[in-house]
């Protein structure tokens, strides 16, 4: 039975090893070699990701790929993308080509305000509150001068402070609800920092106002943190093309549009196959944003409450067809960052950066809707006409190959031969044993 350690974060890199090899697993030499195989050979690479977390053993690799041929607003742009599934970057790249030949990806900001609040308890009469608020709330914008100044420099600064009685859901809950621009930056340590200091404010402020009785002057900061839900930091991409430029292969063109239209309505109706619809979108839209250092999770968290904001969680894509034209768009809030946080620390995501024409903020969160759309028009565009698994299985035929222990010479012949055969996990087997005997 294993005993629970003490100051294992004291502990230096080696003892932690030595700790979780003897510890936790059956072979500790085994372990140690394996972590160490993934540690940097550059220590100061090695340093550098070693301090972006704490109790770092090691290094988790995931492929880092390029998704070549994206046209984005008549610019073209190649993708760096960060992910371990199989076939992703193909359908990334093949639907690219599509419409590269077809006009490209047209993009566009609708806004970029990102969110947070300071959730505090009022016991007391919410008109006199009102009234404090009104007057003092040019207070919020004085008392974070210090902290808004440079962000002001740069055109972004505290959009609004605004005050939210949700005392009918908890009793005596209040909300500063509040927006900022942070241009280029996520912003995350910014907008905590302004908040915090409004709850300071805030409770100082109504310590010493003159209306409130001595119950209503002891306001409650709960807490004070930014929202991942920003549905007003919002972008669209779409492609349009006229209805007979949709050739594929054995289907005629308006049959292809017809179903790729239906396939989206289904996923805007039905929430199991919402899920996965919108899955295949954050197929693409998470490899951009890992590969460029931003932070999956908040924007997975987002874009899943946004895809839920009409009461029923729906597809983030839309199909129409109009006058014989296709069009197939995405509406996703993205709060990206191309400049803090990773953004030049992690020296993948600083070439990523600079892969992608250094761009901003807004250039970005553009480039990764396209990726969702992208991903989303091949995983519709194959369920709706091979089915998934064609394409899938001869991604994934390498990584079978792998598990089953094939030599290069096995896998070569095989990835041969599954060029005209269909891929599955047991006709690789059968196959792979028929070459072995
Ligand atoms: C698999 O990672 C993603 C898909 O399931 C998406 C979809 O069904 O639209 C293929």
């Amino acid at each position: 039975m294993n005993t629970p350690v003490e100051g294992f974060s004291k502990l230096s890199k080696a003892e932690k090893i030595d700790w979780i090899a003897s510890n936790f697993t059956n072979n500790p030499e085994r372990t140690k070699q394996l972590l160490q195989q993934y540690w940097n050979p550059d220590k100061e690479v090695q340093k550098v990701h070693d301090e972006f977390i704490e109790n770092t053993v090691s290094n988790y690799y995931l492929p880092f790929a390029i998704a070549p041929n994206f046209l984005i607003n008549d610019k073209l742009y190649a993708i760096p993308m960060a992910i371990e599934e199989s076939s992703v970057v193909a359908a990334a790249s093949k639907a690219a080509k599509f419409w590269l030949d077809r006009g490209g990806f047209k993009t566009e900001v609708i806004g970029t305000e990102k969110v947070g609040q300071v959730h505090f308890i009022f016991n007391g009469d919410s008109s006199k509150l009102q009234a404090f608020f009104t007057e003092i709330k040019p207070n919020f914008f004085k008392s974070t001068a210090s902290i808004t100044k440079s962000m002001e420099k740069r055109g972004g600064g505290i959009k609004d402070i605004e005050l939210r009685n949700l005392s009918d859901k908890i009793e005596g809950y209040y909300q500063l609800h509040c927006g900022f621009e942070t241009k280029d930056a996520m912003g995350a340590n910014f907008i905590n920092s302004c908040l915090e200091q409004f709850a300071a404010t805030l409770k100082t402020e109504a310590f010493e106002y003159a209306g409130f009785n001595s119950e209503e002057k002891d306001i409650e900061v709960v807490m004070s943190i930014l929202s991942n839900y920003v549905p007003n930091c919002l972008v669209k991409a779409e492609v349009s093309c006229p209805v007979n430029a949709l050739n594929e292969d054995g289907i005629p063109p308006k049959e292809f549009a017809q179903k790729l239209a239906r396939a989206v309505e289904i996923a805007k109706v039905e929430s199991y196959r919402a899920v996965t619809h919108n899955k295949g979108i954050m197929n693409g839209v998470d490899a951009v944003i890992l590969a460029t250092g931003n932070d999956f999770r908040a924007i997975e968290a987002g874009v899943h409450a946004y895809a839920s904001r009409n009461g029923s969680y729906s597809s983030l894509t839309h199909a129409k067809i109009e006058n014989d034209v296709f069009t197939f768009w995405i509406e996703v809030p993205l709060a990206l960052g191309t400049v803090g946080g990773l953004t030049s620390l992690h020296p993948l995501v600083k070439l990523a950066l600079e892969i992608l024409q250094q761009p901003s903020a807004e250039e970005l969160m553009e480039i990764v809707a396209v990726a969702g759309l992208a991903q989303n028009f091949a995983a519709v565009r194959s369920l709706v006409t091979t089915g998934i698994q064609k394409g899938h299985m001869k991604m994934h035929l390498l990584n079978l190959l792998n598990q089953m222990g094939a030599t290069e010479s096995e896998k070569q012949q095989l990835v041969q031969y599954f060029k005209t055969h269909a891929v599955t996990n047991a006709s690789v087997k059968e196959a792979l044993e028929k070459l072995q005997s």
